[in-house]
């Protein structure tokens, strides 16, 4: 018999026979006919959850997969899977990604089915669906929560969570009075979907179409229009395709396509997050992601999408502009149009030929009049950061990018929330601001805490140099170095870092340099106190000791492809 549809991966009784027979029988009681039980199982991977706001429509999104499904002549399957609701989880979202992924990946792997549709939205949940199938090497389309739309606040558009950060520090700032702040946290988060803005769950969306793992256009559909169930009905339409064919992720996710995904990176003016995220699926694929080429692609890649948190419009906009596939026509000269996608057609055959640029619109701009000539993100190295740090450009001062600045040292979140306010701290507005053990292992999880507050006494100060080896939210903004890596807690030289030292920050050069003598550092080495011992048992102690640093993508070490497990 046939190892496809639920005929494959059966129970282990020793009898083949007998645990088909099983099977169907109690397939059979969820009141199948024999002819549904027949076709390829098409898996409905869904991370609905209540304690995700952006996953709120996925009830009945799902139903219109099922919808294709069956109209394809597959039987869809539903099943849950962890749910990540970002700012619903303590510590922080990102030490559950992994976790999700094996989640997705052990299921994937051990159930009856042919193809799977994965849907996720809420930042880290894309990652975790494609690490997830990456690994698990089953044939697998993205289906995404769409972005929630704008709010608006006394005529203002709003959308979370950049106006959220935004109002807060007026609020810090004493601009604005509590009851206003209140006022606005209503208007923040006004439907379903994610964050309206190129924060990390747009940014991923994005990165996932033109990485071919979705059908074309379905990034930027809001999530609550009606255009988001017709996607989905073709999604599961192209599953069940999907599940006929030999098309699995690792045809689809292949160099090329993390080239071209770094490339759009760029171009999106995308979230910082994104890189660890890339680097982490490509890990589980055999592909080192190299930090150099995503700064060397930056060089040649013009910034075309006028998004917020760097820019001015909304996902809703983008959308209306045409999105992903005028960026990617816009691209075209640099992409690798041979890359193969979900359809089974390679991306350059997606798009419309002859193609003319929207020029009815401002949220998209052509390649030759760009928002920005060079590309959002740069990779800095040096004596601070060997393994590399990352910086948003396109979300920065422009006069803080190449500045030498003296150290505010904080030693880790706790001390952060402690001192930033009192009005003792000696803190002056041209002072690099540092948060040490912030890192995967040193919070643990790696937090969105990158992204310090400016302290208190320094009221109308709008933007300093920070440096961490934290994580910052995809819809913030500031100049803001991320990502040191190795971390603090590992060892890493941003642990060594005192208050008063001098750092460089040279965006020209790429560089960060801590200002300190070889022998100096050497003494605060061998001084430092020995490392936290990892938690004593359960998920904590599994991720302190095996998540690798952030150049790696955070993934578990034992997680990544066979091929890098030495890394
Ligand atoms: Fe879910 Fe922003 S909180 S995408």
């Amino acid at each position: 018999m046939e190892d496809k549809g639920l005929a494959s991966r059966l129970t282990e009784y020793g009898d083949r026979e007998f645990a088909l027979y099983l099977r169907r029988s109690f397939a059979r009681s969820m009141g199948f006919s024999d002819q549904a039980l027949g076709k390829p199982v098409v898996g409905i991977v869904n991370t609905f959850s209540e304690l995700n706001n952006c996953h709120r429509g996925f009830r009945e999104l799902a139903e219109a997969v099922k919808r294709g499904v069956w109209q394809a002549g597959g039987l869809p399957l539903e099943f849950p899977t962890i749910s990540l609701g970002e700012v619903f989880l303590y510590p922080s979202s990102m030490m559950f990604r992994n976790l999700m992924s094996m989640d997705v990946e052990v299921m994937l792997r051990a159930q009856p089915l042919d193809a799977a549709v994965l849907m996720g939205g809420c930042d880290k949940t894309i990652p975790a669906l494609l690490m997830g199938a990456a690994s698990a090497g089953l044939p697998a389309i993205v289906l995404a929560a769409g972005p929630m739309l704008a709010g608006s606040y006394r005529g203002e558009r709003l959308g979370a969570c950049t106006d959220c950060r935004l109002y807060w520090a007026r609020y810090r700032r004493g601009e604005i009075d509590r009851s206003m702040v209140e006022q606005v946290e209503g208007q923040l988060a006004p439907t379903a979907g994610t964050c309206p803005v190129m924060g990390t769950a747009s940014t991923t969306a994005c990165l996932t179409e033109a990485m071919g793992m979705m059908l074309p256009g379905g990034a930027t559909i809001p999530a609550v229009h009606a255009d988001r169930l017709r996607h989905a009905e073709e999604t599961g339409k192209q599953a069940v395709e999907l599940a006929r064919s030999a098309l699995t992720p690792d045809r689809i996710m292949t160099e090329k396509a993390f080239d071209n995904a770094l490339r759009v990176l760029q171009a999106l003016g995308g979230s910082t997050n994104a890189v660890i995220h890339l680097a982490a699926i490509a890990g589980r694929l055999g592909i080192r992601l190299d930090l150099g080429r995503l700064d060397e692609l930056g060089e040649t890649t013009p910034v075309l999408v006028d998004l917020k948190p760097s820019g001015q419009f909304y996902m809703e906009d983008f959308h209306r502009a045409g999105g992903m596939p005028v960026v990617l026509q816009e691209l075209r000269r640099w992409l690798h149009f041979d890359a193969l996608t979900v359809t089974g057609a390679a991306l350059g055959e997606l798009l419309d030929e002859p193609y003319q640029w929207p020029a009815w619109q401002e949220v998209i701009r052509p390649a030759d009049e760009p928002l920005q000539e060079k590309g959002g993100l740069v990779v800095l190295k040096g004596s601070l950061a060997p393994e590399g740090a990352i910086l948003k450009r396109s979300a920065a001062s422009p006069e803080l990018l190449n500045a030498t600045g003296r150290a505010v040292v904080f030693t880790s979140l706790q001390d952060l929330a402690a001192r930033i306010d009192d009005p003792d701290l000696d803190v002056r507005p041209d002072d690099f601001l540092v948060l040490q053990h912030a890192g995967p292992v040193g919070a643990p999880g790696m937090p969105e805490a990158g992204y310090l507050p400016i302290p208190r006494k320094l009221a109308g100060v709008k933007d300093m140099v920070r440096i961490s080896d934290a994580r910052m939210s995809g819809t913030a903004f500031g100049t803001v170095v991320l990502h040191v890596s190795p971390e603090a807690a590992v060892g890493g030289p941003l642990g060594l870092v005192r208050d008063g030292d001098l750092i460089e920050l040279s965006v020209e050069k790429r560089q960060l340099n801590l200002l300190v003598a070889e022998d100096e550092l050497r003494a605060r080495r061998a001084g430092q106190a020995p490392s936290r011992p990892p938690p004593a048992r359960g998920y904590e102690r599994l991720y302190c000791e095996s998540v690798q640093q952030a150049h790696l993508g955070a993934d578990f070490a034992f997680l990544r492809h066979e091929s890098l497990q030495g890394d």
